[in-house]
């Protein structure tokens, strides 16, 4: 009688010990919680961004005299209207056949916009004139090595999408992607130097982490990042 309660004892002994054990290590193979800086496109609101204002701005010949880079930002945030009209300026659809503010070889149209801004990672829909959400998480350090780029308001990520670029052959396909991204990328310092904003075109990004960063496909190629914010005082 004495050895039955012994077991029983023993045997309760052991299960309350080996269960919360079992339980700790089922929690550590669960996938993380969900916080604020990792939630899904899905959480991410797209943002309808005003009507691009296209009237108004320097004349052409005294932005082109005020182009420049620069690379002291204020943390200041763009209003939508100016981040509107810096996209639109940058790639937006100008006439009626949709096609774009920037060239592109054979009008392939695949330099794709993404939009880093503290609240998450959005791809610029010129069509639709708004931001699709693509991460609910500030990947602005991810798109450069500079110390600048965490703190700028807005970080353009300029990306070729060569499932768009069909069957042009593969040097012509980084040469026409290369070539393309820079009409994008003086389109914006246009409109920064028309608008008195501060902007960088950057080469220097450690290309294969921003791409997993933004998740990026294989043949969604990131060709140079862009800062544009306000100036500091
Ligand atoms: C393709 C390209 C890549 C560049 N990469 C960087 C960069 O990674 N970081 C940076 O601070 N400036 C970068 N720049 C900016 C140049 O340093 C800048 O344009 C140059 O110093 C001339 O100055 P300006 O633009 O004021 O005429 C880049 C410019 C180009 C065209």
């Amino acid at each position: 009688m004495k050895m039955k309660l012994f077991s029983a004892v023993l045997l309760l002994v052991t299960i309350l010990l080996v269960y919360p054990v079992q339980i700790r290590a089922a929690d550590a193979n669960s996938p993380p919680a969900k916080d604020a800086n990792t939630t899904s496109a899905k959480e991410l609101k797209p943002i309808e961004l005003p009507k691009p204002q296209m009237e108004g701005g320097k004349p052409l010949m005294q932005a082109l005299k005020d182009r420049k880079t620069s690379r002291e930002f204020s943390s200041e945030k763009l209003p939508m209207q100016v981040l509107s009209n810096m996209l639109w300026a940058a790639n937006g659809i100008n006439r009626p056949d949709g096609k774009h503010t920037a060239p592109t070889a054979k009008n392939m149209q695949e330099i794709d916009v993404y939009v880093a801004l503290e609240q998450g990672l959005y791809l610029y829909d010129a069509k639709e004139n708004k931001l699709i959400g693509v991460l609910a998480q500030d990947l602005r350090e991810a798109t450069g090595k500079q110390p600048f780029v965490k703190d700028a308001p807005v970080n353009l990520v300029f990306v070729a999408d060569y499932a768009k670029m069909g069957n042009t052959p593969d040097d012509q396909k980084n040469f026409y992607a290369a070539t393309d991204t820079c009409y994008v990328s003086q389109n914006v310092y246009l409109y920064c130097a028309s608008e008195g904003l501060a902007t960088v075109v950057r080469g220097m990004v450690d290309k294969p982490a921003c791409s997993a960063a933004m998740k990026l496909r294989a043949d969604q190629k990131i060709i140079l990042a862009q800062t544009v914010g306000y100036p500091k005082k």
